[in-house]
């Protein structure tokens, strides 16, 4: 998490490397802060909160060509001014992105049980002392005490640094947290993303891992971990990435809106060609793995079920614990890693074990150019264009599309077209339908503390992922539950103030769900219906009504009102759905 930008050039950069810095806001939104070199001197502003605050803050005349910015997701260190970032220390103004794991080797004694100094704020003690070592100050000097620091240090990395006595120049390193250099004009730019980079710059470079350097508006040095010079090699930005965001009042709205065209986009980019060649030598008997974390993780319990018709050993993890129960990931794997920013750290982690391994690696990402799309053997692109919104709606549709695309391309009857034919024309039919009743459910639910969602088989797995959304935006705690469990112990909460919101859309369960709703009521229980079905919905207290459609594509047909329901409670507490409380978009950190 947290995001960077720095820039050095020939002209005023402030202005352009806060609006740079918005676009990384997404990141994380507990502080902000820019440094910058003026007459020699550094300076910084600092606030708690997000960009448009520190704008707020920066709203005298800055003239600068040489600036750092932060935005940050607090790991280490409570959310505070000295902590936020840029940490000030001495003669240095440093931004960084990532966990310094052995800082507590670096800490004073008295901070050793301080859980409120941040890691960063601690190490950067240290390269203050390494740099006051230095006889001679020159770049590659100051470079070179960095680096030795570097080699001492754990953990994962996108730093850059200003340093009083060069006062041209940005020091930065990468490791195992993303860096992009740009080309702009009369500048050179880094971000931790390209999309940042976007707006203002041509062409970008991938810093790789371990790569470190410096940069001034005349020379860019960048050197990789023996300490070798590196060539650059500028590619074209993304195209894609150059569109302006939905101008909606609330972009969780607009993406969920987006969310259908999203999955038919997929369908239509996926090449089955390529797919099919890559699992041609698949026998049933291969090991299948899914990884991927929160609603991406979700998207691949979905695609068990569907990839589970074709091979009998398919293995879901969430990338975190991938990593734990590793033991049985070897050459004859497939791993599946489904990501929507391609730079979730624990997923990344998951790619490159698995990489080691042996094992094949399959992407299923939305974000083209991140690292696990280069990372990985095969990428299929989730077409969902950039998300904002914290809270994944339309890239989960996109990636639900591409799993399906994949499982059918399994298909030993060859029948993938006409499966993947017969999701598109679901999901057009989806496009013209307005959903009825939510309105209702929000007022029902939008003052308990705690509810659930109850289902069995897919609908369960669809359930994991409704009761995310509403947790995350709403604040109301969610328990997702197979149905089948309710009467195994949960029950005992069921009373008249208890809400359990039932998904129903399975015609091989749905008497199964009819006996659970029973159980239910019969303790006075509220119960809402999400159901296609009139004989279960109509037991409900309130029945959402949904479009009958075959149980294996259901998923795509309750996605849409669960996340619905998520975002207009969520609008009907007073909060901003857009951005939740202590989240972030991309989670860069393990
Ligand atoms: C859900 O709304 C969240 N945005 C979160 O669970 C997310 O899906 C998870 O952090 C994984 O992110 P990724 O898809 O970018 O890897």
């Amino acid at each position: 998490m947290c995001g960077i930008i720095a820039g050095v050039g020939e002209v005023n950069l402030i202005p352009t490397g806060l609006e740079m810095l918005k676009n990384l806001e997404y990141r994380g939104y507990d502080s902000a802060g820019i440094a910058y070199f003026e007459k020699g001197e550094i300076f910084a502003q600092k606030c708690i909160g997000g960009v448009d605050k520190l704008k707020e803050c920066c709203a005298f005349n800055i003239d600068s060509n040489v600036m750092i910015g932060h935005t940050r997701w607090a790991t280490h260190g409570k959310v505070c001014l000295q902590n936020a970032q840029p940490i000030i220390q001495n003669n240095i103004a440093l931004v960084h992105n990532g966990i310094f794991e052995n800082y507590k080797e670096f800490a004073y004694e008295f901070e050793q049980n301080d859980l409120t100094v941040s890691d960063t704020f601690c190490w950067t003690k240290y390269l203050v002392k390494k740099l006051e070592e230095l006889a001679f100050i020159s770049e590659e000097s100051v470079l070179q005490q960095f680096k030795q620091l570097l080699d001492n240090s754990r953990g994962s990395w996108a730093i850059c640094f200003l340093y009083k006595y060069l006062p041209n120049c940005i020091f930065f390193a990468k490791k195992d947290s993303p860096m992009v250099l740009g080309l702009g004009d009369r500048c050179i730019w880094i971000g931790s993303d390209e999309y940042a980079l976007s707006q203002v710059c041509r062409k970008v470079y991938h810093l790789e891992n371990s790569q470190y350097g410096w940069v001034s508006s005349k020379n860019l040095r960048v050197y990789d971990k023996f300490g070798r010079e590196c060539d650059i090699f500028w590619s074209k930005i993304c195209n894609d990435l150059k569109e302006s965001k939905t101008q909606n009042d609330c972009i969780m709205e607009s993406e969920i809106e987006e969310g259908i065209d999203s999955a038919i986009q997929t369908l239509e980019n996926f090449d089955f060609s390529y797919v099919s060649k890559f699992l041609k030598n698949i026998s049933p008997k291969t090991k299948l793995y899914i990884s991927g974390c929160g609603t991406a993780h979700n998207a691949g319990k979905i695609a068990k079920f569907w990839l589970n018709k074709h091979f009998p050993f398919v293995e879901v993890e969430y990338a975190s614990e991938f990593l734990v129960n590793q033991q049985n990931i070897d050459s004859n794997c497939i791993c599946i890693f489904v990501s929507q920013s391609g730079e979730t750290a624990d997923t990344l982690k998951c790619v490159n074990l698995a990489k080691e391994r042996q094992a094949k690696t399959l992407g299923i990402v939305n974000m083209e150019n991140s690292s696990i799309a280069n990372l990985v053997d095969i990428l299929i692109l989730g077409k969902s264009q950039k998300e904002y919104a914290v809270a994944a709606t339309k890239s989960y549709m996109a990636q639900l599309a591409a799993l399906y695309a994949l499982s059918s391309c399994v298909d030993i009857e060859k029948s993938h077209l006409r499966k993947v034919d017969r999701l598109k024309e679901l999901l057009l039919s989806l496009k013209n339908i307005t959903i009825e009743r939510i309105d209702d459910v929000v007022e029902l639910i939008k003052d308990r503390q705690s509810i659930y969602y109850l289902g069995r088989g897919m609908d369960y797995l669809v359930a994991l992922e409704g009761a995310l959304k509403l947790k995350e935006v709403s604040y109301i705690h969610v328990e997702a539950m197979p149905a089948g469990e309710l009467k195994h112990g949960s029950i005992a909460l069921i009373d008249s103030d208890f809400v359990s919101i039932v998904l129903s859309t399975q015609n091989a369960t749905k008497e199964k769900m009819k006996t659970c709703i029973s159980e239910i009521k019969c303790r006075g229980g509220k119960v809402v219906v999400f159901s296609p079905f009139v004989d279960v919905g109509q037991m409900g207290d309130i029945w959402v009504k949904l479009i009958e459609c075959e149980d294996e594509l259901a998923p795509f047909v309750l996605s849409y009102p669960l996340q619905r329901l998520a975002y207009l409670t969520a609008k009907r507490k007073g909060f901003n759905p857009d951005k939740p409380r202590n989240l972030a978009k991309s989670v860069t950190v393990e």
